[in-house]
């Protein structure tokens, strides 16, 4: 659905030009939810607004749906971003108009007939759940109605793209949680391609299939969201994982119980239906070993549920391995701390 390839782009400060984002190439395929995390000054929103040309890249492709954006003429690229939508941290929203005003804006901007304005707004104020306050102005919405209005501005010329950036960065967690299942719902319902940037794990881990950490203008590293979470290779993804993940914590309790003289402390890795199996009991038994708990969790990657558990194992050196073996062939990720 997008595909960037080979993109720079540059703004000039000073006098001097001042790369931003360096050599960027991504592939982001129909009906997928794709976030990119970044810290502050990453990139994030450079890239993001790359894709509709709100920013134009110093060099690269841009292709949406087969078409190089970089490539149109200034009419044909207003049609395109027609089916771009996208929203912002703080909502911009026009703050004299009332919620279905803000909502009809883009369709009256493009000129469709009454009769169909107030069809799609009745429709959007339904789908994003507005429909007791539609004649309301934004400054007596809350933070997360105010963003159920901007998405249903941005889906109001059927867009085939939702750009996301940091949409849910102002809110507490439960309006965050709200937000992202509502863009979950959208998605899923239109098919709707959606790419999402944020500076929080917990945004991508509930929502995004595939996932790009970008550092300093650069994608460092990229991939399916359980592999990334299960394999980081690089050191600004793992640190982005540990927001999520109390390492601190783990770190202190693997080093006392190493400190003690114990070697067998192990992480091990449930995903999918195995999360509920008791698989783990099974194989100890097997093996005569016993194990103390250090530390697990049960979570959900979008719809995938997965556990781990660092544990330490008690036995010979021979029944550890053993019960490793077992472990790895049942299909459990086994890695030692
Ligand atoms: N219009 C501009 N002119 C000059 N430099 C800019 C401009 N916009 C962004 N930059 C610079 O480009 C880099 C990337 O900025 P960008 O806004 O894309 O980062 P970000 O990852 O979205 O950060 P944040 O999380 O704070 O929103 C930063 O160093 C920023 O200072
Ligand atoms: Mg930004």
């Amino acid at each position: 659905m997008i595909r960037l390839q080979h993109l720079h782009k540059s703004y000039l400060v000073g006098g001097s030009e001042v790369p931003a984002l360096t050599d960027i190439n991504l592939a982001i395929e129909p009906g997928e939810i794709f976030g990119i995390i970044g810290h502050s000054g990453a990139g994030k929103s450079t890239l993001l607004r790359c894709i509709n040309l709100l920013e134009r890249p110093t060099e690269g492709q841009v292709l949406v749906g087969g078409t190089d954006l970089t490539a149109l003429p200034l009419e044909e690229l207003q049609a395109w971003r027609r089916k771009i939508g996208m929203i912002f941290q703080h909502f911009n929203l026009l703050s004299s108009a009332t919620v279905q005003d803000n909502i009809a804006f883009p369709l009256r901007l493009a000129k469709r007939p009454k009769a169909e304005i107030e069809r799609r707004v009745s429709e959007l104020i339904q789908l994003v759940g507005l429909e007791e306050h539609r004649s309301k102005y934004p400054a007596q919405l809350s933070g997360g109605q105010k963003q159920r209005v901007g998405i249903a501005r941005a889906l109001a010329a059927e867009p085939k793209v939702l750009l996301c950036d940091e949409a849910t960065s102002a809110l507490d967690p439960q309006t965050t949680a709200s937000i992202l299942a509502l863009l979950r719902d959208i998605n899923r319902r239109f098919g709707l391609t959606i790419v999402l940037i944020t500076h929080e794990m917990q945004v991508i881990r509930s929502v995004c299939d595939r996932l790009a950490v970008i550092q300093d203008g650069q994608i460092v590293e990229s991939g399916p969201v359980l592999d990334v979470f299960l394999r980081p290779q690089h050191p600004t993804t793992k640190e982005f994982i540990e927001q999520v993940e109390d390492s601190a914590e783990l770190r202190d309790a693997v080093q006392r119980e190493k400190a003690a003289g114990n070697r067998n402390i192990v992480r091990i890795t449930f995903i999918g239906d195995k999360t509920y199996e008791p698989v783990l009991y099974e194989t100890m038994r097997e093996t005569d070993t016993s194990f103390a708990i250090l530390q697990g969790t049960i979570s959900r990657m979008k719809d995938t549920p997965y556990g781990q558990l660092v544990v330490n194992l008690n036995g010979t050196p021979e029944q550890v391995d053993e019960t490793v073996r077992l472990l790895r062939s049942r299909g459990v990720e086994v890695e030692t701390l």
